[in-house]
């Protein structure tokens, strides 16, 4: 039985975009596509941000962006995780904005830009110790680039960080020191039009995060944090919906039957689903069972009268009684993203209600 597929509502992405430009009001929106747009399918979904009406794509790297301008897509892509291997002609070729953490990367663009006028992201460090200029760096970054700017080699566009979103405390202090970061860059004379710090959590809950910008990655797909609230509670719905059909039932002695489900650990399903999640069939809930194995699991289904070939849906919006991502998540503790990102690619992703 190969009918297992992966679909994307694109409606329901689509409305989570309006309602996350709503929710922002002023700020603008950039959709975050790292790893196949979690998932989802990468040109598929930057092509509906674009249709929607979406400014920005969060291309995370420079082969990424030059992919997806190679796919026409036109609205601003925004590279950042930058690497002397890049090649960084292509990506002044592709019209990329550039994050720049560090003066070797906006020396390297300066040396692409062929007087072009690369549009650069300056990338101060907040507390996330990832990348970034340090607070000593960070002048000098920002005076190199004004005088690169001068002669016309790049174009200050934003000044931005990322932070952790883990708790209130740390972000109110990254806050604090992007606030001081924006203050040094006007003391040397650069006003950068855009200043951007948050990703989901921190640009949806707090206004003071927001800025000119935020960077939503897993909001826009509809998966929000464990333990909250829901994604529908949030105004937002789920896109992804993970269907196969029952490929084989067998019954004990008692009468007890089981379900087989042709999708296990090798299609990315987590192990530690068995015992702890269930699938839908015909709009009730079955328990997967323990041991989840590389190309299927077993369901328990009692004395319920199911067949071969009945749809299955292991997670999707909600709406019809079926588990969601979140559910899924809480129950074997990780986070939303993690299991849509390890979903296997050879699963067929399909589109519905695409522009
Ligand atoms: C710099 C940056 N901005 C935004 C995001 C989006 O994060 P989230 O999925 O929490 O919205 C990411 C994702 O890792 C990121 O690295």
């Amino acid at each position: 039985v190969t009918d297992t597929e992966v679909i994307v509502d694109l409606a329901a992405f689509r409305a989570n975009l309006a309602a996350l430009t709503e929710v922002v009001f002023g700020s603008e929106v950039m959709v975050v596509v790292k790893d196949d747009a979690y998932g989802h399918g990468l040109v598929e979904l930057a092509r509906e941000a674009e249709a929607a009406g979406v400014g920005w794509i969060g291309a995370l790297d420079i082969p990424t962006g030059v992919l997806l301008r190679s796919h026409d897509i036109r609205m601003s892509l925004f590279s950042w995780l930058l690497d002397p291997t890049d090649d960084y002609s292509a990506a002044v070729g592709a019209d990329l904005d550039l994050g720049v953490s560090r003066l070797s990367e906006l020396e390297a663009i300066a040396a692409a830009s062929a007087g072009l006028g690369t549009r650069v992201h300056l990338k101060v460090d907040t507390g996330l110790n990832r990348n970034g200029a340090t607070a000593t760096e960070w002048p000098v970054l920002l005076e190199r680039a004004k005088q690169l700017q001068d002669e016309g080699a790049v174009e200050i566009i934003g000044l931005w960080t990322h932070i952790a979103e883990a708790s209130d405390d740390e972000d109110s202090l990254s806050i604090a020191r992007f606030r001081n970061a924006i203050e040094v860059a006007r003391s040397l004379g650069i006003e950068a039009p855009l200043h951007h710090l948050a990703a989901s959590a921190a640009g949806y809950g707090r206004p003071d995060a927001r800025f000119d910008l935020v960077r939503f990655g897993a909001f826009a797909f509809g998966i929000p944090p464990g333990g909250g609230p829901s994604a529908r509670e949030m105004g937002l719905a789920q896109t992804m919906t993970l269907r196969s059909t029952v490929a084989r039932v067998s019954r004990d002695m008692d009468g007890n039957g089981f379900g087989l489900i042709p999708l296990g650990f090798g299609d990315g399903i987590s192990t530690k689903a068995g015992g702890v999640c269930d699938v839908t069939i015909g709009g009730k809930r079955f328990q997967i069972l323990e041991p989840i194995e590389i190309d299927r699991m077993w369901v328990a289904l009692g004395g319920a009268s199911v067949t071969v070939g009945d749809e299955v849906v292991l997670w999707g919006p909600g709406d019809a009684g079926e588990a969601t991502v979140q559910e899924w998540a809480d129950a074997t503790g990780t986070m939303g993203e993690e299991l849509v990102v390890r979903l296997n690619r050879h699963i067929p992703r399909r589109y519905l209600n695409g522009l």
